[in-house]
C-alpha cells in the first residue's frame, strides 16, 4: 500500500525546483522584503516527493507563494489539502488573507479563494518581469478571505 505524508520541511530549493519542473517561477523569492515562512512537502514514504506548498510574507501580506503535486497523482485531493494545511497557519498567525498569482485559477476557485478587483494587490506581484507572462502563463491574482 502507498502511504502518503504531509510533512514540514526546510528544504526550500527542492521545492523550488520540483515545482520549475511543472512550469511554477520562484524567481522572485529573493526580492528585498521576500520572507519565506513555511514550506510543507507530501512525501510518498520514505521521502519520494510528490508535493509541495510554500508560504511566504511579502509587504505584509501572506502568500501561497507556489504549490505543485506529481502529475500522476494530480486530483486526488492532495492540492486541496496543502491548501488547508497552509490556511491553518496563516489562521494560528493572525492573517486575515491569503494572496497568490493563479496559473490554474480553477483549482483556486474549488480551494476558497477569488479573483482580486482592479489594483488592490498593488505590486505585490512582479508578473509583469516574467518571460513566460502571456506567453505560456496567464496568471489571475486572487485571494481568500480568513
Ligand atoms: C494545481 C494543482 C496543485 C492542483 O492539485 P490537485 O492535487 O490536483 O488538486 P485537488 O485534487 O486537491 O483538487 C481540488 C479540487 O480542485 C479541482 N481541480 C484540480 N485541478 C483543477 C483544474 N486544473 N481545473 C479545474 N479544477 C481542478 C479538483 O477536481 C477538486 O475539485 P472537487 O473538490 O470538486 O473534487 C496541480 O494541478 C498542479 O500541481 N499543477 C501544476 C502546478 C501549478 O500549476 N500550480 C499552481 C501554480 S499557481
Amino acid at each position: 500500500m502507498l502511504r502518503f505524508m504531509l510533512k514540514e520541511t526546510d528544504e526550500y530549493d527542492r521545492l523550488a525546483e520540483f515545482m520549475t519542473r511543472f512550469g511554477l517561477d520562484l524567481s522572485d523569492k529573493d526580492r528585498v522584503g521576500d520572507q519565506v515562512l513555511k514550506c510543507w512537502k507530501v512525501v510518498q514514504e520514505p521521502d519520494f516527493l510528490t508535493g509541495g506548498i510554500i508560504l511566504s510574507k511579502r509587504q505584509g501580506e501572506f502568500i501561497l507563494d507556489g504549490i505543485a503535486v506529481d502529475a500522476p497523482l494530480r486530483r486526488t485531493g492532495m492540492g486541496r489539502i496543502m491548501v488547508n494545511k497552509l490556511v491553518t497557519e496563516v489562521r494560528k498567525l493572525d492573517g486575515k488573507r491569503i494572496y497568490l498569482a493563479a496559473k490554474d485559477p480553477e483549482f483556486f476557485e474549488k480551494v476558497g479563494f477569488s479573483e482580486v478587483e482592479g489594483n488592490e494587490a498593488g505590486n505585490l506581484f512582479t508578473c509583469s518581469g516574467c518571460g513566460q507572462k502571456g506567453d505560456t502563463c496567464f496568471p489571475r491574482i486572487m485571494k481568500m478571505e480568513l
